[in-house]
């Protein structure tokens, strides 16, 4: 496949992308909040869990991978990578080596992992690996002349050209982050400044967006601000940012739910729905608001599987059809 062909399988109408690529840390916050041991088999076990469900294919054209994972297989020996491919589903690896201190970029985290990057991804082709993900975070009034979201940007260059290079679609993801008690408005402002930031970066380049995706955050209220603006405002907020700061000639944009519960989420999701013809396709790639009523099914017990993956193919067909801007709160209820 060209990289223009994986953008376009990845942005397929009525389909989405899970995240299911968080690392080991992550993980172990996730499942410890719910009394669930972390184990590298319990991890497996869960994933086997999420990729197994039935009809998980009718709305995914993606799934990201954690280096884990993308090494282990289902209990019957079948390689996770395989699983997926046996659904048609796309094979997404995290690439990025998380956050880090940095004295030279005093004012916020810098994302590493470029050493070796080329030769990790040439592994992970031969995993059947075809896109990748990169993850930046960036906190509400911090971004103005932000050094590190300076040298953030050109490392997603760096990013994206190595993977172009390699074959693989680049998935760029600068989150803004929920924490704190901003207004959407103020979500908004930051959203249109850190994506400019970004792609004035990507302009220096070479790089052709058409084999890009943008994965962003949506202009949501901050999460200790108890006045949270409706979907309607956070849609118009977040389209207007988006073509505010984003070329047009990006091969999508998806969205990361950011710890918005999965309705919020969805019910946003709709409403920026309802705002198309963009120039780029939307779509989704949440973790937190496809998995969460998955994992808190599950509880790490073979016996709730069906329980758990009924739970996730439920958040799918509901996500999907805010995708197409079908979905209404009374689904959500009676589903
Ligand atoms: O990097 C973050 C994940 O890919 C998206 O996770 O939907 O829980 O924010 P989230």
């Amino acid at each position: 496949m060209t990289l223009h062909e994986i953008a376009a399988t990845l942005m397929t109408d009525g389909k989405g992308i899970l995240a299911a690529d968080e690392s080991t840390g992550t993980c172990e916050k996730r499942f410890s909040a719910l009394g669930i041991p972390c184990t590298e088999d319990t991890r497996r076990a869960y994933r086997e869990m999420l990729f197994t469900t039935p009809g998980v294919e009718e709305f995914l054209s993606g799934i990201i991978l954690y280096d884990e994972t993308i090494r282990q297989s289902a209990s019957d020996g079948t390689p996770f990578p395989d699983v997926l491919a046996a659904k048609n589903i796309l094979v997404g690896i995290k690439v990025d080596q998380g956050l880090k201190d940095d004295p030279a970029f005093p004012d916020g985290k810098v994302t590493a992992g470029l050493d070796g990057l080329a030769e990790r991804l040439q592994e992970y082709k031969s995993l059947a690996a075809v896109f990748a993900k990169w993850r930046v975070v960036v906190k509400v009034g911090e971004e103005t002349g932000n050094v590190a979201l300076a040298e953030n940007s050109r490392r997603l260059v760096k990013y994206a050209q190595i993977c172009h290079e390699k074959g693989f679609v680049p998935i760029i993801e600068p989150e803004l982050l929920m924490d704190g008690p901003h207004t959407a408005a103020q979500a908004e402002d930051a959203l249109v400044e850190t994506l400019a930031i970004v792609f004035d970066e990507f302009a220096k380049s070479t790089v052709d967006l058409k084999g890009v995706i943008l994965k962003t955050s949506m202009a949501v209220t901050g999460s200790e601000n108890p006045l949270r603006a409706e979907a309607k405002e956070v849609a118009e907020r977040t389209v207007r940012a988006l073509k505010t700061s984003v070329p047009e000639n990006l091969a999508g944009v998806v969205f990361l739910s950011g710890g918005q519960s999965p309705e919020e989420a969805t019910a946003n999701l709709n409403a920026m729905a309802r705002l198309e013809p963009l120039p780029w396709p939307l779509s989704f790639s949440f973790a937190r608001a496809l998995q969460g009523p998955a994992l808190a099914a599950w509880k790490g017990a073979d016996e709730n599987i069906p329980e758990a993956q009924a739970a996730l193919l439920k958040r799918l067909s509901l996500t999907v059809a805010a995708d197409v801007a079908g979905y209404t709160a009374e689904m959500g209820a009676s589903a």
